[in-house]
């Protein structure tokens, strides 16, 4: 049970390459403007790169629209800056992870412009298609369809093509031998030049049952389980791990939207041979609507709710599989905003507490690019800022049906994912130093109030160098990684408590989540004396030491002896 592994130990860092930095003036981030900063990501003490897709696209979702597998989008540079930027992060030691978009290709990827073409095109099959003799075809919901379907009606053939995502985005029809065949060659194309693992998008997604049956009744209301319950998924990344993964010493997460605890296993337990890690969604869905991943609930979110996905996601990977740990990412609003709270007088605490979270849980700790400086939500209230198709598609909807639009902007404030896009803030110059010219994005403004990398630098007390000692504590402490993990007073309405341990090591960490003081008593563990390894703001010292108490969202890292 847990033996040791680099992508177990290692810290992930999360670059959406479009927002981290410009250098060629076009307010687009480049392949360049990574290869610039990696000195300061070395900085961080991160270890992997996770690199959202950088390769040819149309750009109808950024990048998850891939038009060719194998070329670098000409806006963020050349395949040759791929090279120099792989070179660079070998000589300092970092690993690079990589998107891979393969549930969909994009409608311009040439493999789609052959399938559209005639129903005996070689590569018809590579796509799933319904001949509109047959009918409609049974309802299927898609993410981002102004009409809400996944089916699109293509005139040349006379047929529809199913898309989960956008119409830009035709699924990939997996049950064809040849697809899986290409996509391996895509794996090994990249692995062969060094790439270090695979993140891979919506894998859940991946297998479909070709004869398209109408909705069973016991998914009615959500398509994203029956979208993820594929029949052959486990056959075809099983497959996968003989062909192509289990030949390199590489890593791989899987997005798998629709997986729950049951299934958790079948993904990550190593004697299966298929994935080392996935996302789930549980943390994801606490704040929204039941099923409506974008619309954030009415009642907020209780403490207990969050310790308890936690604790019982630790569970389900205490013996076999492992896990990974993170609070926002591009497609989820800003950690700080979201579960801490941004008010200028509680961030720094916020964003620091929730970094201890991330870096004393076991689990491969994820961050966004940002995160380290406590970036925040823009909260844009126009939507002719938003650049996101999900948020300018979802507002065509509301519009189309008479709805509130003002209600729908509201809720993109906390849910859009524009708000986990915009640019890097680098220094206090325009633009945050992302750029020379207006970035595609708008920049929060809140560079200039000391969210920003150069002023957080020369401050020993930053969001940035608390960070840095965080990374350093989990590097220090195997138990940190390892350590089996204890939920300490679960009912506490505003403090989350847990232990580690690992052979003699013994750490326990106390979060505080709430905007007052708090206080908590441990009487359910013995401890000599608790030595303070860590906190983000002053020790309120009590007499009787197995009572704490803690500032508003303060954090404490103790070794227990
Ligand atoms: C994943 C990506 C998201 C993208 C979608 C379609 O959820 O993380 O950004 O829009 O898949 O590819």
């Amino acid at each position: 049970m847990n033996d040791r592994k680099w992508w177990k130990e290692g810290i992930v860092y999360q670059i959406y390459p479009r927002s981290f930095q410009d250098t060629t003036g076009n307010g687009v981030g480049d392949l360049q403007g990574i290869i610039r900063r990696l000195d300061y990501i070395k900085s961080l003490g991160v270890d992997i790169i996770w690199l959202n897709p950088v390769y040819t696209s149309p750009n109808d979702d950024n990048g998850y629209d891939i038009a060719d597998y194998r070329a670098i989008m000409p806006e963020f540079g050349t395949m040759a800056d791929f090279d120099h930027l792989l070179a660079g992060m070998k000589a300092r030691g970092l690993k690079l992870v990589m998107d891979l978009v393969v549930n969909h290709s994009s409608d311009e990827h040439q493999w789609f412009e052959e399938s559209r073409k005639s129903r005996t095109n070689p590569y018809r099959n590579y796509y799933h298609w319904w001949p509109a003799e047959k009918g409609t075809p049974p309802k299927r919901w898609s993410y981002f369809d102004v009409e809400g379907s996944a089916w699109k009606y293509d005139e040349t053939t006379n047929a529809y093509y199913l898309h989960y995502f956008s119409e830009k985005q035709p699924d990939l029809n997996w049950e064809n031998p040849r697809v899986r065949k290409e996509i391996h060659d895509i794996m090994r194309f990249w692995f062969d030049k060094g790439v270090d693992g695979f993140r891979m998008d919506v894998i859940s997604f991946i297998s479909k049952d070709p004869d398209y049956p109408e909705l069973p009744e016991k998914y009615k209301g959500d398509f994203v389980s029956y979208y993820s319950n594929g029949p052959r998924l486990h056959q075809y990344l099983h497959e996968m791990h003989t062909e192509v993964l289990g030949r390199y010493d590489v890593m791989t997460v899987g997005e798998a939207p629709g997986i729950g605890l049951d299934r958790a296993l079948d993904f990550v337990d190593g004697d299966r041979q298929e994935l080392n890690m996935f996302f789930h969604f549980d943390l994801m869905a606490l704040d929204r609507e039941e099923n409506e991943v974008f619309l954030m609930r009415k009642e907020p979110w209780k403490l207990r709710e969050f310790k308890a996905i936690h604790s019982k996601w630790d569970a389900a990977f205490a013996e076999k599989g492992w896990g990974s740990i993170y609070l926002n990412n591009h497609d989820f609003p800003r950690s700080v905003s979201r579960w801490g709270n941004d008010s200028t007088s509680t961030w720094h605490n916020a964003a620091t507490m929730l970094q201890t979270f991330v870096l004393t849980m076991r689990g491969t700790p994820y961050f966004l690019y940002g995160e380290e400086i406590g970036m925040t939500n823009i909260k844009f209230d126009d939507i002719t800022d938003y650049k996101d198709i999900n948020t300018l598609n979802r507002y065509e909807i509301v519009k189309k049906e008479g709805g509130d639009l003002t209600a729908f902007i509201e809720n993109e404030k906390s849910a859009s994912r524009d708000n986990a896009r915009t640019p890097m803030q680098w220094d206090e110059s325009e633009n945050a130093g992302f750029s020379s010219t207006t970035p595609w994005l708008k920049v929060n403004n809140n560079y200039t109030r000391g969210i920003n990398v150069a002023v957080q630098e020369r401050d020993t007390q930053s969001v940035l160098n608390y960070f840095r000692r965080l990374v350093q504590l989990r590097k220090d402490h195997p138990a940190l990684v390892y350590g089996a993990y204890q939920l300490l007073q679960e009912a506490h309405e505003e403090i989350y408590a847990y232990s580690r341990t690992w052979e003699e090591d013994r750490f326990l960490i106390l979060l505080g989540f709430s905007s007052s003081k708090s206080e908590i008593t441990l009487d359910e563990i013995n401890f000599e004396r608790a030595e303070l390894l860590l906190s983000n703001d002053e020790i309120v010292e009590k007499a009787w030491k197995k009572t704490f108490e803690l500032r508003p969202y303060q954090a404490c890292v103790y070794r227990l002896y």
